[in-house]
Order: structure tokens, then sequence, then C-alpha cells
């Protein structure tokens, strides 16, 4: 990198920043919003975590400076009324908080409906003792987001009291780390109804739940503004595991299917029974669809899912759906890139042209019960790659089909494939076909691919 335009692009950004805050610079803070805070400091000190680079934002909470101007974590308006407040924290490998709680959180969690322009709360990586979300939150008028990360200590249920931030866009509270921060929310009410009046709610978003159970209320369709739901007890695809305690219950309310806004619904890892809604077809502007890991029955609701235009990622692994998959309808499915249905008591054949769906990238039916023949696709293209086909464990025979690329991964081991493996597997990165009834030469090629998998067939060159 050319080390003297970076540096003087960098001059150039600082002093463009420092113009502008000088600029922006807000009126000074009101006297009351400053007392206030002052008073929420009171419940916080600060201890050396072995790093004197990291400064603690409430040294520069002096009382008789300007809040808005000076204090670390603070934004105002142009009247000098603090409208975010930020608790940004750090912490060292033995889970020692920068920030900690000094007072009972009685004492200042209840100092915070004081800002009367208050918008934004947002508290990452301090610990606290025993501190529940305060009811008299409910109480902040103008509040938008609710952001909490990584706060140790910090649980409770959400107060119905909460069903009144009528301006309400975010609700976000990520537990990180149960087993050492705590258990996050945890009462067993699950969202209270009250919740269901806040219209302009936009996102809700929940990790990590071991103690929090309960249901989702019908009345959920009063979120009329809301784009993303994720309420995720642990995750197999990125925290690597669901929790064994907590998550929600019962059905998934039919009205869920009424929140045309809404574009990602995930709720991995909780414990929802009964069958998915048929009015899911109506989430007509649906991306991303998670109902893995949960109890889940019935059959899945194929035909309506299909229709929906946008969706790209469904994620059905891990539940008690039966039935069968039913053929493919001209146009469905659209947009599907990724489709798990492993480890559920789906049966039957594999719908013709399901490798030909024009997206689609990951295909995954493990440890399911389909038989007859895997079909082919009916045209390779060249320069599709990275397809993820899984088919492993099944009752699956014939010869293995033709694949739409000439790369990608494709896993079907388990199963009762017979005849030879086809020279164009030859390109793939991984194979797996261990465990079949395959015979004949396997194509020098197919010697070749990195990743392979052949044992327990009957080849006349290999092992
Ligand atoms: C803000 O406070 C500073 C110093 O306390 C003072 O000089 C300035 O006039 C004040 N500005 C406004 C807009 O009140
Ligand atoms: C919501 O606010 C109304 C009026 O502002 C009040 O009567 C009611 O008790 C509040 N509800 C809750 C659950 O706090
Ligand atoms: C969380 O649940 C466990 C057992 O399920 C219990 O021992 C613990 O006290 C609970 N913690 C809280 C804060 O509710
Ligand atoms: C899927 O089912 C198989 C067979 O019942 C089981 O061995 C495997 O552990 C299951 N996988 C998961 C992730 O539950
Ligand atoms: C071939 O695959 C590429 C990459 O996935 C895709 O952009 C293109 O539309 C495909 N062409 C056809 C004819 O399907
Ligand atoms: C493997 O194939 C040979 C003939 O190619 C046959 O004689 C033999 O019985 C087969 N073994 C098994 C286990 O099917």
């Amino acid at each position: 990198m050319p080390m003297p335009s970076t540096s003087l692009r960098w001059t150039c950004l600082t002093l463009l920043c420092i113009s502008v805050l000088h600029c922006a610079r807000a009126a000074n803070c009101t006297a009351s919003d400053s007392a206030a805070l002052l008073d929420f400091k009171n419940g916080f000190s600060c201890q050396d975590i072995n790093n004197p680079g990291l400064v603690c934002q409430f040294d520069t909470w002096v009382p008789g400076t300007d809040c808005c101007n000076s204090w670390s974590g603070v934004t105002c308006d142009a009247t000098g009324q603090v409208t975010d407040i930020s608790v940004f924290g750090f912490w060292n490998g033995d889970l020692t908080f920068q920030i900690h709680q000094s007072a009972p959180a009685s004492t200042f969690m209840t100092q915070l409906p004081r800002l009367k322009a208050l918008e934004s709360i947002d508290i990452q990586f301090a610990r606290f003792g025993d501190a529940e979300l305060p009811k008299v939150w409910g109480q902040i008028a103008k509040l938008k987001h609710i952001n909490i990360v990584g706060v140790a200590g910090f649980t409770g249920e959400i107060p119905k009291e909460f069903g009144n931030l009528s301006n309400l866009e975010v609700f976000h509270w990520d537990t990180m780390v149960p087993t050492t921060l705590g258990p996050g929310l945890s009462d067993s009410k699950g969202i209270p109804k009250e919740l269901c009046k806040l219209h302009k709610l936009r996102e809700f978003y929940v990790f990590l739940l071991p103690n929090w159970s309960g249901t989702l209320p019908d009345c959920i369709d009063g979120w009329t503004s809301i784009q993303s739901i994720t309420i995720n007890n642990g995750d197999p695809d990125s925290y690597g595991e669901v929790l064994n305690t907590g998550g929600l219950t019962g059905p998934l309310p039919s009205n869920l299917g009424k929140l045309k806004t809404l574009t990602y619904l995930s709720l991995v890892g909780n414990k929802f029974t009964g069958s998915i809604p048929k009015s899911f077809g109506s989430l007509s502007n649906l991306r991303t669809l998670r109902l893995n890991n949960n109890r889940l029955s019935g059959a899945i609701p194929w035909k309506e899912l299909s229709q929906l235009k946008f969706l790209v990622t469904l994620d059905l692994k891990i539940n008690n759906f039966h039935g069968t998959l039913p053929p493919l309808t001209p146009n469905c499915f659209q947009n599907l890139e990724y489709l798990d249905a492993s480890n559920t008591s789906i049966w039957g054949e594999l719908p013709r042209r399901i490798l030909d769906l024009p997206m689609i990238g990951t295909l995954k039916f493990r440890h399911v019960r389909l038989w007859g023949w895997i079909p082919s696709a009916t045209f390779m293209n060249a320069s599709r790659a990275d397809f993820n086909f899984d088919f492993s464990y099944n009752f699956l025979s014939g010869p293995p089909p033709k694949l739409p690329g000439p790369t990608g991964v494709f896993k079907a081991p388990h199963n009762k494939l017979s005849t030879s493996i086809p020279a164009a597997y030859g390109s793939l990165y991984t194979l797996d076909l261990s465990f079949n009834r395959l015979t004949g030469r396997v194509p020098a090629a197919v010697l070749a691919v990195n990743s392979l998998s052949l044992d327990g067939n009957n080849f006349t060159n290999f092992p």
C-alpha cells in the first residue's frame, strides 16, 4: 500500500471530521439530563483490566462539564437533551469486566426514564450483578432502540410495560455466553401480549435463552412494521449447538402469516410444536425461514412455501415433519439457494427437476427416508460452482445423477446407488459415495478428487 497517500488521506479525513464535529457541536447538555446521567454513572465503577490503553468511558463524565459534547457514549439533540446512551466496556480473557455494577440495580437502572428525549439504550460488555430489565423503561416514550449484548448478570422478563414503547423499532438482546455471563432473559412468559402494540417494531432479536420460555402471542400480527424476527436458542450453523434448556414452546401462531413486511424469520433451537401454518405462504417478502431444531410436526406446506418469490433460505432440519415431497410446479422456489430438510420424517421420492431449481446451491436431505433415483440435472451449466448436495443415509437407488455444474460437493453415502461413477465427477471438490452398490472402474479423474470417499462399494480398481 502506498504509504504517503494513505497518510494524506487520513489527515484529510481527520481534518474533515474535526470540522464536521465542530459544526455539529450540539447545544450544551441540560442540567436535568446531566444530573440523571451522573446518578446513572454512580451505579458503576471501572476497574483496571491490565490494559492502560482502555480508558473507562465514565472517566469523561465529569460534573460541571458538558455531557453532550464531552461525555463518551452520550449523544444529544439540538436542544441539549440526551437522545442516545451507549455503555460500552471491555473485558479480558478472565472475564474481568472494565465496567461493573457497584450499587443495587434499582438505583441506577431507574434513572434513564428521566432522560425525556432518550431514543437509544445500548449496553455492551459490562458486568451487572442483579439487574433485570426495569419496568420503568416502559415509560421512555421516545425510545426506539434497545441493544443489550454480553452483559453479565442482566436477566429478567420482558416487562409488559414495554408494550407502551410505541416508538420502539429495535429490540436486541444477545446473551452471548450464557454459561459464564448468566442466562439473559429468564421467565416463562415469552413475549407478553402487550408487546403486540409495538406497531413500529422493525427488528426483534433474542439470542440464547437458557432460562426463557413461554409462547408467541396470537396477536403478533400487531407488529405491522416488522422486518426481522430472530429468536434463536443457539444455532448449529453459527454458534455450533442449540441449548438444552429454555426456548419458546407452543404452536407458531397462524397470524405470523400476516406479517407482510417480514423478510427474515429465524426461530432456531426452540421447542415449538404443531405444524407450519399454511398462512406462511402469504409472507410475500420472506427471504429467510429458519425453523430448524424445533419439535414441529405435520406436513411441510411445500406448495405454499414454494410460491414465495423471494425465498432464498429454507432450513427445516431436525424436526418431526412427515409426508412426501410433492412435484415441483413451474416457477416454484424461484430464488431458493438453500434447502435443508435433514433429520425429519419425510419420505418418498425426490421430485423431478429438483437439481434444476434455478438458484439452488445447497440441498440437504440427510437421514430422511428417500428412495427411488436421484433425478439428474437436465443441463450442466459450466459457470455454476459450489453446489453442495447431501443425500446421506437414505434408500436412494439407481445410477449417480448428472449434476448441474462441474464443481461442487456431492455426498450420498449409505444409499443403494448402483452402476458406475461418471467421469464428469472428476472435477468435484468433494465426493462421498461410500457404502453404496457401485461397481465397475472408478475413472482416473475421480480418483484425483481432493476429498474422496468410496469405501464399501465393489469397484474393480478401488480400494
Ligand atoms: C455552553 O457552555 C459553555 C461553557 O460552559 C459556554 O461557554 C457556552 O456559551 C454554552 N453554550 C450555549 C449554547 O449555551
Ligand atoms: C401504558 O400507559 C398507559 C397510559 O400512558 C398506562 O395507563 C398504562 O398503565 C401503561 N401500561 C403499562 C403496562 O405500563
Ligand atoms: C436458570 O435455570 C437453571 C436451571 O434450569 C436454574 O438453576 C437457575 O437458577 C436459573 N437462573 C435464573 C437466573 O433464573
Ligand atoms: C440425525 O439422525 C441420525 C439418525 O437418527 C442421528 O444419528 C444423527 O445424530 C441426527 N443428527 C442430528 C444433528 O440430530
Ligand atoms: C449458470 O450459473 C451461473 C452461476 O450460478 C448463473 O449466474 C447463470 O444464470 C446460469 N445460467 C443458466 C443458463 O442457468
Ligand atoms: C463384486 O463384483 C464381482 C464381479 O465384478 C462379484 O463377483 C462379487 O460377488 C461382487 N462382490 C460383492 C460383495 O457384491
